[in-house]
């Protein structure tokens, strides 16, 4: 049984950069999973860039629930399990920690612009976990780069191998669909008001006379050879290096139409990878394990003012979840009783009963939990601490008010263990207030908010001239990272577990320093 229910769980994200298409693509999911019957037609949504997520936005703007961590619907038999990959104005470590708790992802790629600078970040820390990655070339109903220029931007900007799964015939107003390698198919794209329903999809042979009836004959002869190129000189269809995110499998479509968002799942559903097992201390966990483990990637306190508490996100990796469960906190060995489980679905919370591998659950009420914690039940699993990665936005946090000043550490301690921002030791500076870091500048923002709204405490931020950060790789001898020769404006600088870094005025210095002390080597992440 419950192999049966862990091979049916995909848990998945949309990685993108803001605008490619991530929101309308998601509506389209859930409209095929059926959580939504009736997509709305979509509005504008440019003056509503500061909703506190992607996908709380979606529900004001729809009337519909979803959640704004994990969505869940059902889809040919599978669970599926979507995590939100906040990245507007929100994008935060979080977005990178949420990459963790994945088998797989959907690269949304606007095929106007080809590759943009967040989407490349995003990609970079699923390459390095090699999953899966499925590519979505989207609104192709625009004008687009043209399709092999794309196919070889994934080769040349990110280096992974690209198997074009279908291919477009024609783009923007001549763009009449697209041509399945797999089953030798074409899907006709006819354009449905709004693209709300289920488009509907004709297919005939490519050399089939209604093909060529429905293109201009040069935009068919175009095609055929752009067919003809991908099948000679293109890398074949390889499952295992799927599986190892060596190779993407491409759709080409329009989420805002609907189109090809069908070709993208089925795949999904027949690729994409169950629940993986996951290394911890004492091995291998395979999910089928009897034991019960899963790790915290995600907290969120009092971010919906009707329920001011806090939740901890869980994945499970092992075994099964029941409500009321007692399991142990690896870190401190502390048991502690799940009673409090829920799948959270918008502003609501539905109870979660049983979970399985795959699955995201949200434990409300315990303050003792930590991002990267493991849980179990079985004493001795501990998986490996979920990695930090460099911020790119620094300032000093100064609590102007003494008689707050006990409220400011207490609300910045919270907020440093959630992994909101990090905080930085500057080495030599006089500053009595701490320099923070974050990987999105809406961090400093949630920042001065909670601590003004949760601890009463008001903080002035102060900017610095800071743009990147790099630690040392940790294997090099701690005298080696304190002789570096650093420039002018760069500043040596300690984390909170005492690892030493750098932080970098300019990608000149940078460069610099690099050039300058060629027996240094740095890292943008750390475990
Ligand atoms: P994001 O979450 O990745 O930021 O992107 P989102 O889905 O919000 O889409 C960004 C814009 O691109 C939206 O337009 C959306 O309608 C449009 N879009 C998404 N898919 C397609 C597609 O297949 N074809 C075309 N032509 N457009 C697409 P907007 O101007 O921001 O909002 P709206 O006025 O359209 O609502």
């Amino acid at each position: 049984m419950s192999a049966a229910e862990i091979a049916r769980r995909r848990a998945f994200a949309i990685i993108s950069h803001p605008d490619a298409g991530k929101t309308t693509l998601t509506e389209k999911l859930l409209l095929y999973g059926g959580a939504i019957q009736l997509a709305g037609s979509v509005t504008s949504r440019k003056n509503q860039r500061s909703a506190t997520s992607d996908w709380m936005e979606l529900e004001r703007q729809r009337g519909i629930s979803i959640s704004s961590t994990v969505l869940q619907f059902e889809y040919d038999g599978c669970a599926m399990n979507l995590l939100d990959t906040p990245g507007h104005r929100d994008f935060s470590e979080d977005t990178y920690r949420v990459l963790t708790a994945v088998d797989s992802v959907v690269m949304v790629i606007d095929a106007g612009k080809g590759i943009e600078p967040q989407t490349r970040k995003l990609f970079e820390i699923c390459r390095q976990r090699g999953i899966p990655i499925f590519t979505f070339m989207n609104k192709l109903d625009r004008f687009t780069k043209p399709p092999l220029e794309l196919m070889d931007e994934l080769e040349s900007v990110l280096g992974i191998h690209a198997y074009a799964m279908n291919w477009p015939l024609g783009t923007g107003s001549d763009f009449k669909g697209v041509f399945s390698r797999r089953d030798q198919q074409a899907h006709f794209f006819e354009r449905t008001p709004g693209g709300a329903y289920r488009a509907p999809v004709k297919v005939s042979d490519l050399s089939d006379q209604t093909v060529r009836d429905k293109m201009y004959p040069e935009t068919y002869a175009t095609v055929c050879d752009e067919i003809a190129l991908v099948e000679g000189a293109g890398p074949s269809f390889d499952e295992a290096a799927i599986d190892k995110g060596m190779l993407t499998p491409v759709f080409f479509g329009s989420a805002m139409n609907n189109f090809g968002v069908q070709m993208l799942l089925d795949a999904f559903v027949k690729y994409g990878l169950p629940p993986q097992p996951k290394e911890s201390t004492i091995g291998v966990i395979e999910p089928t394990n009897p034991a019960f483990s899963g790790f915290v990637f995600k907290i969120q306190a009092n971010m919906d003012p009707r329920h001011r508490d806090r939740i901890a996100f869980i994945r499970i990796v092992s075994g099964k979840f029941e409500r009321e469960m007692s399991v142990i906190i690896a870190r401190n060995g502390k048991r502690i009783r799940l009673n409090s489980s829920h799948k959270l679905f918008g502003q609501e919370r539905e109870t979660v009963d049983v979970a399985w591998p795959g699955d995201i659950v949200g434990i409300v009420g315990h303050g003792d939990l930590r991002v990267g914690d493991t849980l179990t039940d079985k004493p001795g699993i501990v998986y490996t601490a979920l990695p930090r990665f460099a911020p790119e936005v620094f300032a000093y946090l100064h609590s102007d008010n003494t008689s707050q000043f006990k409220r400011f550490r207490e609300g910045l301690d919270q907020l440093l263990q959630e992994g909101v921002v990090q905080v930085l030791q500057v080495r030599g500076s006089l500053s009595r207030s701490p320099l923070l870091g974050a990987v999105g500048p809406l961090q400093f923002d949630v920042v001065q908010y909670r601590l003004k709204n949760e601890y009463g405490a008001d903080s002035r931020m102060e900017q610095t001239p800071y743009t990147s950060m790099r630690w040392f790789d940790p294997s090099l001898p701690r005298e080696v990272m304190e002789a570096t020769t650093l420039p002018e404006g760069t500043r040596m600088v300690e984390d909170d577990a005492g690892r030493l870094a750098v932080l970098f005025d300019s990608d000149w210095a940078l460069r610099y320093v690099t050039e300058k002390n060629p027996n240094v080597r740095f890292v943008t992440q750390v475990v």
